[in-house]
Order: C-alpha cells, then sequence, then structure tokens
C-alpha cells in the first residue's frame, strides 16, 4: 500500500462557522462500541480487528471495498430478538435489509422466522432450507407467479396489501386446493418520525389498506368469506429507523380497535397481529436505540393493556426487525484513494467505492460515522467528506465526519453499521462491481456473497 504524503486539510474550527459542526470525538482512534460490530477493536498495533483478523489481512485476501460482516454479533442479537420476545411471540427477520444463503441458516439455527418481500427472497429462503411455513410473504404487488410459487411451498403467511391481492391469493389458493393462511397489511395513519421515503403508515403512500373509511374492516369482511384465505391475523407496519415507541403505541392502539370491531361484528377474534419492524440503529454516537427486550417489554404491555380494555384475548404478536439485527453487525472497508483539502471548506476524501454500495446518504440524508482502521494516528483531526468515485456530486458516503489530518492513500477506512440496506440496495452504477460479503467469526473470514466480477456484467450484457 502506498502512503504518500500531502498537505494537511482545513480544520473544523478555520471552516465551519460555531455551532454548525459537532466537536471532533476526544479520541479519533476510539471506537464507540453503539455503531461498531461487537468483536471490533484495535490491536496494540493500532489495526483494527473483527472476529479476531487484522482488518488490513482482510484487504488484502479480499479486496476493498467490501462488507464485513461479524456473525457472532449476527447470531447474539438475532438471539437477543428471540429470547427477549420468548416463546409466546414470533420474530420475522426482515430480509430485505440484507439476505443471503448463510444468514438464512443462521436466522433458522438462532430460531427466527424470515420475512420475504419477492419470489426470488423466497427462493433465496427456501434454497437455505428455510422451512417455508415459518416464512412471511409480503408485496405491494405480489405477480400471479409470485403467489402462486408461495402457496405452493407453503408459506406460513402472505400479508395482503389490497383488496385485489384478496381475490388473487384466494383464487391461487383454491385452484392449488389450499387454504393460505394471511394477514391484512393495514396503514394505521401514524406519521412516523423517521424519513418520509421510509414512512409508512400515514395514509397517503403505497402499503397496506388504510383503517380511514372503513377500508380495512371491508378487506377483512371479503377475505372471511373467500375459502381459499384462512384470515390469522392483521398487520402493521409503521416505518423505519423509528426510535420513539410512541408510534407503535399508536398502531397497536388501532390495530386493536379494529380487531374488537371484528370480534364485535363476525363473533370472531383474530388470533395473531404483526407489529413490523423499523426499530432504529445508532449510525453516530448521538443515536441512543433501545435494546430488544425493552421493545418487546414495551410492545407487550402495550398490547396486553389494549386488549384488556377491548376484552379480548391477548393474540399472538410478530415482530419483523431487519435493520436492528444486521445493520449494527457489518462495516464497510475502503481503500482511500485521492485526498483533496478545499481550502476554507473540508477536505474531501475518496473512496473505491461510494453510491453503488451505500445509497443511504444520497436518498435518505443519512448519517453515518468512519474511522481509519488500518492504523492507529495522533495527528489532529480533519473535517472531511467522504466521497466515492462515482460521475455524480451526490456520491457522499459520509457528509461529515472527522479523520485524522495525517490520512494519506492507501490507507484503509471503515464506516460502520452499514449491514442493513447497503449490500441489498447496491448498485452497478458506472458498472460498479457489487463489493463481497465477507464474514467473520472466530479468526476465520469467509466469502459468504462473492464480489461480482466484469464477467459477470458482460455476461448479462448479450450484444
Ligand atoms: N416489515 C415490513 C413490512 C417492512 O416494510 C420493513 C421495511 C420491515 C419489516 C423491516 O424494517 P426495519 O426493521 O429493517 O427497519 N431502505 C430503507 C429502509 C426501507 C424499509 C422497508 N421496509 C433504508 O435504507 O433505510
Amino acid at each position: 500500500m502506498s502512503r504518500s504524503a500531502h498537505p494537511a486539510g482545513p480544520r473544523y474550527a478555520d471552516v465551519l462557522p460555531e455551532g454548525h459542526y459537532s466537536p471532533p470525538p476526544a479520541d479519533l482512534n476510539a471506537l464507540d462500541p453503539k455503531v461498531w460490530a461487537r468483536t471490533v477493536t484495535r490491536d496494540e498495533d493500532g489495526v483494527v480487528t473483527v472476529g479476531g483478523i487484522a482488518v488490513t489481512e482482510l484487504a488484502e485476501r479480499f479486496g476493498t471495498p467490501a462488507y464485513v460482516l461479524d456473525e457472532a454479533d449476527f447470531r447474539a442479537r438475532a438471539r437477543a430478538w428471540r429470547t427477549a420476545f420468548g416463546n409466546d411471540a414470533d420474530v420475522f427477520y426482515a430480509g430485505k435489509a440484507f439476505l443471503s444463503r448463510a444468514v438464512v441458516r443462521w436466522l433458522d439455527e438462532e430460531g427466527l422466522n424470515l420475512d420475504v418481500c419477492s419470489g426470488t427472497e423466497l427462493a433465496t429462503a427456501l434454497s437455505a432450507g428455510m422451512p417455508a411455513e415459518r416464512i412471511a410473504f409480503h408485496g405491494n404487488n405480489k405477480s400471479e407467479t409470485e403467489i402462486h410459487r408461495a402457496v405452493e411451498a407453503g408459506v406460513g403467511r402472505i400479508v395482503l396489501d389490497s383488496f385485489q391481492e384478496i381475490v388473487r391469493v384466494a383464487h391461487i389458493a383454491q385452484s392449488l386446493g389450499k387454504r393460505q393462511k394471511a394477514q391484512i397489511r393495514i396503514t394505521v395513519g401514524v406519521e412516523a418520525h423517521t424519513h418520509e421515503f421510509i414512512a409508512t403508515a400515514h395514509e397517503d403512500q403505497k402499503f397496506g389498506i388504510p383503517l380511514a373509511g372503513g377500508q380495512a374492516a371491508e378487506a377483512v369482511r371479503r377475505a372471511l368469506q373467500l375459502d381459499g384465505i384462512e384470515l390469522i391475523g392483521i398487520h402493521s407496519h409503521i416505518g423505519s429507523q423509528i426510535f420513539d415507541m410512541s408510534g407503535f403505541e399508536v398502531a397497536a392502539h388501532r390495530v386493536v380497535r379494529l380487531l374488537k370491531e371484528i370480534r364485535d361484528e363476525h363473533g370472531i377474534e383474530l388470533p395473531e397481529i404483526d407489529l413490523g419492524g423499523g426499530l432504529g440503529i445508532a449510525y453516530t454516537s448521538d443515536d441512543d436505540p433501545r435494546e430488544p427486550h425493552e421493545i418487546a417489554k414495551a410492545l407487550n404491555e402495550i398490547v396486553t393493556r389494549e386488549c384488556e380494555a377491548a376484552r379480548l384475548r391477548t393474540p399472538r404478536i410478530s415482530v419483523e426487525p431487519g435493520r436492528a439485527v444486521v445493520g449494527p453487525t457489518a462495516f464497510t472497508l475502503y481503500e482511500v484513494g485521492t485526498i483533496k483539502p478545499l481550502e476554507g471548506l473540508r477536505t474531501y476524501v475518496s473512496v473505491d467505492g461510494g453510491m453503488s454500495d451505500n445509497i443511504r446518504t444520497a436518498l435518505y440524508d443519512a448519517e453515518y460515522s468512519v474511522a481509519l482502521v488500518s492504523r492507529a494516528s495522533d495527528a489532529a483531526p480533519m473535517l472531511v467528506r467522504v466521497v466515492g468515485k462515482h460521475c455524480e456530486s451526490g456520491d457522499i458516503v459520509v457528509k461529515d465526519a472527522f479523520l485524522p489530518a495525517d490520512l494519506a492513500p492507501g490507507d484503509l477506512i471503515a464506516v460502520p453499521a452499514t449491514g442493513a440496506y447497503c449490500r441489498s440496495m447496491a448498485s452497478n452504477y458506472n458498472h460498479a462491481l457489487r463489493p463481497p460479503v465477507v464474514a467473520v467469526a472466530d479468526g476465520e473470514a469467509r466469502v459468504i456473497v462473492r464480489r461480482e466480477t466484469e464477467e459477470d456484467l458482460l455476461r448479462l450484457d448479450v450484444g
């Protein structure tokens, strides 16, 4: 690795007026356990290790950029969710956050169920041996082929998202001589405190059937009339990266109110409710997420209280965390390329990836942290913007962060908390080859999703 010298970048206090920057952390070499995977630590030479392996070795063996996933941490978080909710509830990992066959096997071993939202996610889950009855199938526009495949495979539930889909699923199930277990996804009208693009329970968006105007009650009426459907419950997902439990409280209240209306009208008590996923994680030291046991306690209390008030038996609860399981367990490892100090502004640090491996900053204005990981440094903090190598000025990985002022091309830096929605939303923009996912555990590293190659891309281009 080359380590050429370069002029030190501007210092934060010189370039931003007071109050417009968070001060740099007291120790740039420290790794906040809130944002880094659990086995991440810095060894006595200053090199960061994960699962007992130095990042320098990982970069040499697998190249950069690479997503590095801490398997022990993933399993521990999955287990914590499972334990927190106990045997009277179900935890469905939301595969959209990150899905691979290795991950499916870990989830199966740790006793979690799986939520998929496309035929190909379903195929991935089945090919890794996840029992179909532990799979929930989601989506606002499932194709007939996808529904057919899911019903035929025997998925544990289909989450119905529209009036048309209720009929479609019933019809397909009947044609296969089956009765498909299903939930109806409703929108409860909650404004979740998160980015507009990832909030899903307000009415003016594409998911679910609104409670408002009696539409959800009408959907229940129709589903109950169809032989191909066994209606087992109501589903509500209010959004993603949420810290405030009050949105869940309102959602649970409204879902239970619907259960009561169903009981009063049809004389049946639906046995399950699903409160979705959406629990936030720490991307920077400023975020304070709740632990699974606190979330389980809060949700159980809310539902029990609401059901007691409505004189209903407490239904079986399920949840669908994606980000909160996998998000904190991985980081993206990059090699520093060009470093460009902009007089009076900030220093732009270019890495060998960018918006093709992490679109979240450009898309949601997401905040991330970053650290120099191939060595420790005592140099002063330098205000940086970490950018990628794509032909777009919005190609930003970390908007504002501090790295040591002696940062040099060839250094390795890592962006923590990239386990969720980074590989799964990665693209081939500028014909970038999507990075591998390398799982590390107990001093061993293995590729669980390999790096794309030029041949992979050229094979798709059939001339
Ligand atoms: N259940 C349903 C029905 C969902 O739609 C989602 C996420 C989840 C569960 C899992 O939510 P989580 O626990 O991971 O927050 N690409 C965005 C997030 C989109 C979330 C889509 N649905 C991001 O990068 O922030």
